[in-house]
């Protein structure tokens, strides 16, 4: 097959010292692109490269007849709160099929409270929240401290500081208007679940979805007094391959079948009821009572494919015996199958 991937790469001049950072956080490294390209092909499909910017329309356009499918594993043209939609509607508007959710439900997708309130709708258990509008907005006096505050519609862990747990309302009107400050209005406040933290991929579509080993993240062998959630520093500055926090995560977690069946069935209907397609991972999250909360849904998710990197899908495919090839070689079946193309 003919696979356009689409993709957003970091600048050339991209260091995490850089002062927008942040913004850039998501998109990938050459060696990931091409790591990713490879992959493709390895799978007998040849790959037109895609960079994701304002260009990308008219790309496709151009080469709409040569296309089978759009791998689409960007997350932006622009800086826009429905960026992940943004090539979505571009394969759309084109009738090309694309890997992933349509466009509506990439833009749901990537914000965390209307997750959260459908989820919700369908009884699906997630953390108490309130989204904050502004500086001045009443808080819900229900939602019960310590709080933890990260911006509504980020991903990879962006606002999400080691100070994100706030204990008071002094501090949590602070961490608002630092993250407001940094990614605008509105942020989301919802209730810290001190449990263990779990991901689960999931691949597939309808009543044929396939869960890979579940991971979960060891906070144990963060330092002391650092918070033990998935922060930014946590997963960005502190972890790479020359400073390597060992053993970051397990899997498959070591946790009893009760525990797994919940899990599984609980991604599975997070990635249904949202209405998200052919791939994602769910990150999950357990509260003092040990029951297990959604916090949010990726797609796409992170696929690094040099092991060395800390990268979780990657990481479950391999735990499940699945190559990395294999598993974007799955991906794109997934998607093909959907669209009666194989
Ligand atoms: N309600 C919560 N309780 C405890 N930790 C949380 C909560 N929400 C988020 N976290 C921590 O912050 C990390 C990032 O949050 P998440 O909602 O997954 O956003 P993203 O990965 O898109 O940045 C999580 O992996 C988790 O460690
Ligand atoms: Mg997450």
């Amino acid at each position: 097959m003919r696979i356009a991937f689409v993709y957003n790469q970091k600048p050339k001049n991209f260091s995490w010292e850089m002062p927008d950072a942040e913004f850039f956080a998501e998109f990938d490294p050459p060696e990931t692109v091409e790591g990713i390209k490879r992959a493709i092909e390895a799978n007998g499909h040849e790959v037109l490269m895609v960079e994701a910017d304002e260009t990308t329309y008219e790309t496709l356009k151009q080469n709409r007849d040569k296309i089978d499918l759009v791998f689409n594993f960007a997350e932006a043209v622009t800086n826009t709160e429905d960026r992940e939609a943004h090539v979505p509607m571009f394969a759309e508007i084109l009738k090309i099929p694309y890997t992933g959710p349509r466009p509506t439900v990439a833009g749901i997708i990537l914000d965390k409270t209307k997750c959260k309130e459908i989820w919700g709708f369908y009884g699906l258990p997630t953390a108490p929240f309130q989204l904050f509008f502004g500086a001045d907005d009443k808080i819900n006096a229900k939602l019960r401290y310590p709080l933890i505050v990260k911006p509504n519609s980020e991903g990879s862990s962006q606002g999400v500081k080691n100070n994100a747990v706030v204990q008071n309302e002094k501090e949590l009107k602070e961490r608002l208007a630092e993250v407001a400050a940094k990614f605008g209005w509105p942020v989301l406040a919802e209730e810290y679940l001190p449990g263990r933290e779990f991901t689960v991929s999931v691949i597939g579509n309808g009543n044929n979805l396939e869960t890979l080993p579940i991971m979960e993240f060891n906070y144990e062998n963060l330092a002391e007094g650092v918070t033990k959630v998935d922060s930014y520093e946590a997963k960005w500055l502190w972890n790479h391959p020359a400073n390597k926090i060992e053993e970051e995560s397990t899997c498959p977690a070591k946790i009893d079948k009760a525990l797994e069946e919940k899990l599984i069935e609980l991604t599975k209907n997070a990635f249904t009821t949202v209405g998200c397609r052919d791939w994602g991972r769910v990150d999950i999250r357990l509260n003092q009572a040990g029951e297990p909360m959604l916090l949010e849904i990726n797609c796409p998710a992170g696929l690094q494919p040099n092991p060395r990197v800390h990268s979780c899908m990657p990481i479950a495919a391999r735990a499940a015996g699945m190559s990395f090839e294999q598993l974007v070689g799955k991906i794109i079946n997934t998607a093909l199958k959907r669209y009666g193309k194989i």
